[in-house]
């Protein structure tokens, strides 16, 4: 599989949301990563769908929502609505994961399950074949600039063994503390889709991070 970047918008400036999102993809960015959290299930208040469904239009990427939300599946329907092309959630958060799932490929969004930190990968095992997206936390959600979590290069490694034992073409995303100089060990571990907002947007020559995370996974 090739291996995609997706900028989280999370650390770009909102009053410009547009311009950012044109400038990131104008850089390169393969997706954008759209995080919405809802101050319950993670101690922070992002954005919505009416967001995401004005950005649709000025935005040549795939939308990649991750859920940090509690329940999800009334905001899952509505973000498929507003135009997202994939849709993560976070299984502790939904009471019928396999449902959520079923819900949004109902809706014609590619599906994600996420994971913390400290979440085990135990659900995969059953619903492996309803999962368009494995998404491996590095940092505990709610907040852009934390610092990378070591052991999910392990889950990373374990995720991967999963994914390939099913045999389906499952994108394994990695998002939380990756830069420059950490995304190569994580492509090593089996990741293929980079999530990377304050290391991105925190730079004002958006190309040039871009280009050198492109070069990092191309070594
Ligand atoms: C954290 C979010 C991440 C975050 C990543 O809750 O899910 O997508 O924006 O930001 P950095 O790359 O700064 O860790
Ligand atoms: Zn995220």
């Amino acid at each position: 599989m090739d291996t995609y970047l997706a900028p989280s918008i999370l650390s770009a400036d909102f009053a410009r949301l547009r311009d950012e999102v044109a400038a990131v993809v104008e850089a390169g960015a393969d997706w954008i990563h759209f995080d919405v959290m809802d101050n319950h299930y993670v101690p922070n208040l992002t954005i919505g769908p009416m967001v995401c469904q004005a950005l649709r239009k000025h935005c040549t990427v795939p939308i990649d929502v991750h859920l940090m939300v509690r329940p999800v599946d009334a905001l899952a329907t509505l973000f498929a609505e507003a135009g997202a092309d994939l849709i993560s959630f976070h299984p502790d958060a939904s009471t019928h994961v396999d449902r959520s799932l079923q819900l949004i490929r109902a809706a014609g969004c590619k599906a994600g399950l996420a994971f913390n930190p400290a979440t085990p990968l135990d659900v995969l095992e059953w619903v492996i074949d309803k999962v368009d997206l494995v998404l491996i936390m590095s940092v505990n959600p709610g907040f852009g600039g934390q610092s990378f979590i070591e052991s999910a290069l392990r889950k990373v490694e374990r995720a991967r063994r999963l994914i390939d034992a099913s045999g389906r073409p499952i994108r394994l995303e990695v998002d939380g503390g990756i830069k420059v100089d950490n995304i190569r060990r994580v492509a090593d571990a089996g990741a293929d889709t980079f999530v990377a907002g304050s290391a991105i947007f925190g730079q004002r020559d958006y190309r040039g991070v871009i280009a050198a995370m492109r070069e990092q996974l191309a070594r």
